[in-house]
């Protein structure tokens, strides 16, 4: 696997790629790779006949007082688990590459629907952090496909708005969150939890297969389920920031007769900002 730093060394591997009419999977990460970015790898490696991942921090996504400062950086040992999934190249551009103009006055890239709800509502400007990176991105690599997880759902969903209001043309896949053996789902951040955090934190997802039980029976008070897993989240020791039964189709709040939901929540544990979300295709 080859690590490429540079735009225009990148552009010249996949120009050559292309003329071999060769197929580009892309999985854009921001390193410290655990098992959910290594499962999305191995998708993407399936899918094409050439695989590129990004390791990039980008600043832009993050509020003030947020974790940019002390995201874990661990690139020597993300290249030792890339090197073992056998993919072509690595592309781990620096600020300069991506910022050249600087940030502040950068061209940003926004979806307004998606972008003010759920983590948007507590964290403005994360979603046009996330959508003006991903757009650099996808315009570096210029791949075929390009993979998600869904733990970051909102996330996913900006992205594909964003693909489908630009007409960029790359497939957008989105992959199943893959889960820790008691529940929790796998994300970098886990890593800011101390012990007893650790063995609370599965709670969460308990929290969400409850509320998918509960809001799967006839006549369901979707707001009722909302503000007592919220509740119980907060008595397990949880600082919750949203607890929410959406429409699958656009974020929307669910009401009685929507039939796909998803449940969606954030909560701080100790230095942790934890998100999961559970699918609901309420019964007929
Ligand atoms: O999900 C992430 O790791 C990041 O938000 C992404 C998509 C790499 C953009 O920085």
């Amino acid at each position: 696997m080859d690590t490429i730093f540079n735009t225009a060394q990148l552009r010249k591997i996949v120009a050559q790629w292309r003329r071999n009419g060769e197929r580009i999977a892309f999985v854009p990460t921001m390193g410290n790779l655990h098992d959910g970015h290594i499962s999305l790898l191995k998708h993407a490696r399936g899918m094409a006949d050439r695989t590129v991942v990004s390791i990039f921090v980008n600043p832009i996504q993050f509020g003030k007082g947020e974790d940019y400062a002390t995201y874990p950086s661990t690139l020597e040992a993300d290249q030792d688990k890339l090197t073992r999934i056998g993919l072509d190249v690595l592309f781990a551009p620096n600020l300069k590459e991506l910022y050249p103009g600087g940030m502040e006055e950068d061209t940003r890239v926004t979806v307004p629907s998606l972008s003010n709800i759920l983590c948007g509502e507590y964290r403005p400007g994360h979603f046009t952090g996330v959508a003006t990176v991903v757009t650099k991105l996808f315009f570096s690599v210029q791949p075929d496909y390009a993979l998600f997880g869904e733990k970051d759902l909102q996330q996913l969903m900006v992205i594909r708005r964003m693909v489908d209001d630009l007409c960029i043309p790359i497939e957008i896949v989105g992959k199943p969150i893959i889960r820790e053996a008691d529940g929790l789902a796998m994300s970098s951040r886990n890593s800011y939890l101390n012990d007893d955090e650790r063995t609370i934190a599965p709670i969460i997802h308990q929290t969400l297969k409850r509320a998918s039980t509960a809001a799967n029976v006839p006549n369901a008070d979707f707001r009722e389920i909302e503000a007592s897993c919220f509740a119980r989240l907060k008595e397990s020791g949880f600082k919750p920031e949203y607890f929410s039964i959406r429409r699958s189709s656009d974020l929307m709040e669910a009401t009685l007769g929507d039939r796909e939901l998803s449940i969606l929540t954030a909560a701080w544990l100790g230095n942790a900002r934890l998100i999961d979300n559970i699918q609901v295709n309420v019964d007929e």
